[in-house]
C-alpha cells in the first residue's frame, strides 16, 4: 500500500469540481485517507513549493496557490503515486492525454486544477507538511 499527496487547487475549487476529482481517484481504486480544506498563507505555500524557489514561475505559482481555498488530499492505494499522476495528466493541459483531469478541466500550466506528489520522497514530505498523525485514517 502506498500513500500520496494531492491538492485540488484554487481553480478546481472555483470550478466546483472537488467531488469530480475525488471521485476519479476513488473510481480508480484509491482510498481517501485524509481530506481537509485550507486557505494557505504565503509562507505555507512558499514552504510547500520550496523545491521550485529558484524557478522563474515561483512567485506566480505561490500567488495562485494562495488566491483561494484549496483541498488537501491524502490518497492511498497500490501504486498511488504514479497512478494519481496518470489520472491528473501532464502538467501542461496542452500535453495531457484524453480523459485526464487536466485535459478535461485545466486552463493552463499554472491553473492546472490538481497537484500530485511525483516520488516517494516528495510524497512523504508533502503528507507530513499538511497532515498530522491524528488527521490520517
Ligand atoms: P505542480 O504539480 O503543483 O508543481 C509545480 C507547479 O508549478 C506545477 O504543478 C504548475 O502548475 C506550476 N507551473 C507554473 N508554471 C510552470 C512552468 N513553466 N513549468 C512547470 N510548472 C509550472
Amino acid at each position: 500500500m502506498e500513500r500520496t499527496f494531492s491538492i485540488v487547487k484554487p481553480d478546481g475549487v472555483q470550478k466546483n469540481i472537488i467531488g469530480e476529482v475525488v471521485s476519479r481517484y476513488e473510481k480508480a481504486g484509491y482510498r481517501v485517507a485524509g481530506i481537509k480544506m485550507a486557505h494557505l498563507t504565503k509562507a505555507q505555500a512558499e514552504g510547500f513549493y520550496a523545491v521550485h524557489a529558484k524557478r522563474p514561475f515561483f512567485g506566480e505559482l505561490v500567488n495562485f496557490m494562495i488566491s483561494g481555498p484549496l483541498v488537501l488530499l491524502l490518497i492511498e492505494g497500490e501504486g498511488a503515486i504514479k497512478g494519481v499522476r496518470e489520472l491528473m495528466g501532464a502538467t501542461d493541459p496542452k500535453d495531457a492525454d484524453e480523459g485526464t483531469i487536466r485535459k478535461d478541466f485545466a486552463d493552463s500550466i499554472e491553473s492546472n486544477i490538481v497537484h500530485g506528489s511525483d516520488a516517494p520522497e516528495t510524497a512523504a514530505f508533502e503528507i507530513a507538511y499538511f497532515f498530522n498523525a491524528l488527521e490520517q485514517f
